[in-house]
């Protein structure tokens, strides 16, 4: 039995597509939630106005994991509601909406604009780390504005609200206490770590345009099941615990640290778009093994050791 829950809203199984990830369009979402078994689809962060993002190259693999500067990309709201009103309609799981803004009150226009297109929940994107020259330090870096944050987005829609938050700061739970008290309805943790750089030594320079680019995939789990720790500790809302899971192991370990559901990124480009169903039957045959019978019964559980 896979079944979750996200702040009331109900999922089959607790794979959840990562923004920014296949989610650029309404078709895509429906293909990764119809074809590919996904419990939950998030769309790419959308803002106010269309953003080009960085030149090419935006992405590069290393060792552990990939790199990446794609800027936040993305047509701008008015493009971008149909093909949220179109996963919606024909996804059958729930749809997430990702939202940011270079300006704290931009975050209430695109929230209740976003509204229009019904998503399943809204997740308030305050944690990118590879656009700070343009927008200054992530809001999610700071208790005291992620909150401003959250109250602005909450006062202008009734969807449930999700903060993404950055580890790249020295106590989550604190900025988790935060966005609970001003009202979010979940947390997902955690976007890309970093920046981190790669340089080609024969062209004797940096690979990507942008120069640096936000670390993701298997070589940040770690660091994103400390996080998922730490903010269940804090915080009594749900947490979509999201870094380096690749496989059903990885998604237990993340759902044992306190999730309710898994985020799924960088795996796409690893194990190809059917690793949402390759985790769920993994994860299926750990519980059979251990004997556990819900994602309810394993969540958290590493607390109490
Ligand atoms: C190519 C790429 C684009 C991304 N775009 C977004 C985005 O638009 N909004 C966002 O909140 N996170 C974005 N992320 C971060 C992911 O949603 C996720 O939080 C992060 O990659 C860690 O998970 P993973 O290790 O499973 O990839 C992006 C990640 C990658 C690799």
């Amino acid at each position: 039995m896979l079944e979750t829950e996200l702040a009331g809203v109900k999922l089959q199984n607790p794979t959840v597509l990562a923004s920014g990830i296949l989610g650029v369009t309404g078709a895509s979402l429906v293909r990764v939630a119809t074809q590919n078994g996904a419990g939950a689809v998030t769309a790419k962060s959308v803002s106010l106005k269309e953003r080009k993002g960085h030149p090419t190259p935006v992405l590069i693999t290393y060792e552990h994991g990939m790199l990446n500067a794609v800027g936040l990309s993305n047509p701008g709201i008015d493009e971008f509601i149909p093909e949220i009103e179109y996963a919606v309609k024909n996804a059958g799981v729930p749809v997430i909406a990702s939202i940011f803004g270079s300006k704290v009150t931009e975050f209430g226009e695109i929230a209740k604009r976003i509204s229009a297109a019904n998503p399943g929940i809204i997740e308030v994107n305050i944690a990118c780390p590879n656009v700070d020259d343009e927008f200054g330090r992530p809001f999610s870096y700071d208790p005291g504005i992620a909150g401003v944050v959250t109250r602005i987005v909450k006062k202008n829609t009734k969807i449930p609200v999700f903060i993404k938050l950055s580890a790249n700061v020295t106590n989550i739970g604190e900025i988790a206490k935060s966005v609970q008290e001003s009202g979010a309805d979940g947390i997902t943790a955690i976007n890309t770590v970093g920046p981190g750089m790669a340089i080609n030594i024969e062209a004797r320079k940096p690979i990507l345009s942008n120069k640096s680019g936000g670390m993701s995939g298997p070589g940040i789990k770690p660091i994103a099941i400390k996080a998922v720790y730490d903010i269940y500790k804090s915080v009594k809302i749900p947490i979509i615990g999201t870094g380096g899971i690749s496989t059903g192991r990885d998604a237990i370990e993340i759902i044992m640290a306190g999730a309710s559901a898994a985020g799924i990124g960088s795996a796409v480009y690893y194990r190809g778009p059917g690793v949402f169903s390759k985790i769920c039957s993994e994860m299926q045959e750990f519980m059979d093994k251990e004997g556990f019978s819900s994602i309810k019964e394993m969540r958290g559980i590493a607390h109490e050791k």
